[in-house]
């Protein structure tokens, strides 16, 4: 089991039960974008980074957003709280169209509707306290408020001993984890992350996984979710999109994507999470069977949707001959098994089309890779 495997966060079983078929419903949708486009005035002319955005986030959800540099990812999410202006299309927040939102409106807005970086942005000069505390001084929150606020924010974030601390003497997680807090201090019902984990090592980045994802079901917030790191969107989301040159090219439940995923930037993107074939191995393939009492080695992948964990046995004897594992891992995301099993099978009476459309009755997809002695 590698290092990542195990720091890997259970999945509470009623969760999975509650989220795992979340579809969209776009009458109660959170956060709805309508023919979305966003376009800059850049240095050397106009900027597409947005096309004809559609999408809807639900109430309660955590939603992740992936795609290569630049796709849009940031433009997208900036759109939620009018950091960014759209230049065409509407974004509605319970249904109610923010465009139109007069300065009043949208400083309301912004409160409920909390956001974290990457950088954490704290100010260096103010304490721990300080930080969380100011956005309620700039709202003109009473002292006696504020102090309560606070003092139940940085528990919650698990910073009790840090009050008097200054940005600097802090470790990344825990700048993060003022960066939450300080989120939270208007009670906001949407939650923004920008690349939150990324300055982060595996470790601290699964505790703070777990407590987004804690206050997620604890305050029943909406969270939306940029990554680069595929890990996290398979941890915590519950749905995901994925964006290329500021269109959609891909969206569904996360076990469904990472399952199955049909588009090319996907699939790229969850390249490091798929188990790539041994190099030993690879070496030993042939293309053509090089003796008649070669091996077939066939690719079955498991993608949950129609067989839920493998019938090994089923498989086996419907498969006959000799078969042998070579490879394989079965992992569970949103309660559906997916997986990959490579097995070398021996049956001189049987092509090795034969095999893998026998095998196919067993996996959603089956692929002969070669021969091996
Ligand atoms: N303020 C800006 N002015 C001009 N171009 C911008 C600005 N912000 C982003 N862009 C461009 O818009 C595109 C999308 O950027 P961004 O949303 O930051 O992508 P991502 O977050 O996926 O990396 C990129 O081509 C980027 O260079
Ligand atoms: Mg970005």
């Amino acid at each position: 089991m590698t290092a990542a495997t195990q720091l890997r966060l259970e999945i509470p079983e009623q969760r999975q039960a509650q989220k795992a078929e979340l579809h969209p419903d776009l009458n109660r949708a959170h956060v709805r974008f309508i023919g979305l486009g966003k376009t800059y005035n850049g240095q050397q002319g106009p900027v597409a980074a947005l096309h004809g955005i559609d999408l809807a986030i639900q109430r309660g959800e955590v939603f992740g957003i992936i795609g290569r540099s630049g796709a849009g990812k940031s433009s997208l999410i900036r759109t939620i709280n009018r950091l960014e202006q759209p230049s065409s299309g509407r974004v509605l927040i319970d249904q109610v169209d923010i465009g139109e939102f007069d300065e009043d409106r949208l400083v309301a807005l912004r409160r409920r509707i909390g956001m974290i970086f990457q950088h954490f942005n704290l100010m260096s000069a103010k304490t721990v306290w300080q930080n969380v505390e100011l956005p309620l001084k700039v709202a003109g929150v009473p002292k006696e408020k504020r102090e309560q606020k606070v003092r139940e924010l940085l528990e919650l974030v698990g910073l009790e001993g840090k009050h008097k601390a200054y940005p600097a003497q802090l470790s990344g997680g825990q700048k993060q984890r003022v960066g939450i807090a300080r989120a939270l201090v208007h009670d906001p019902a949407i939650l923004l992350c920008d690349e939150a984990t990324s300055a982060l090592d595996p470790e601290t980045t699964q505790s703070i996984l777990g407590l987004l994802r804690e206050i997620n079901q604890r305050l029943g917030l909406t969270i939306v979710l940029i990554t680069h790191e595929m890990a996290v969107i398979r941890d915590i989301c519950d749905r995901v999109v994925v964006l290329e040159h500021g269109r959609i090219v891909e969206q569904g439940p996360v076990w469904e994507v990472f399952g199955n995923p049909q588009h090319e930037v996907s699939k790229t993107l969850l390249a490091p999470l798929q188990h790539a074939l041994p190099q030993e191995l690879q070496s030993r393939l042939h293309a053509q069977p090089p003796k008649p009492d070669a091996a077939v080695v066939l690719r079955l992948q498991f993608t949950g949707s129609a067989t839920d964990e493998p019938d090994l046995a089923a498989l086996f004897s419907a498969l006959g001959g000799r078969v042998r594992l070579l490879q394989g891992g079965v992992e569970r995301i949103q309660g559906h098994a997916l997986g990959q099993l490579l097995l070398a099978v021996t049956d001189s009476s049987s092509s090795a089309e034969e095999l893998r459309q026998r095998a196919g009755q067993w996996a959603q997809q089956v692929e002969v890779l070669g021969y091996v002695v």
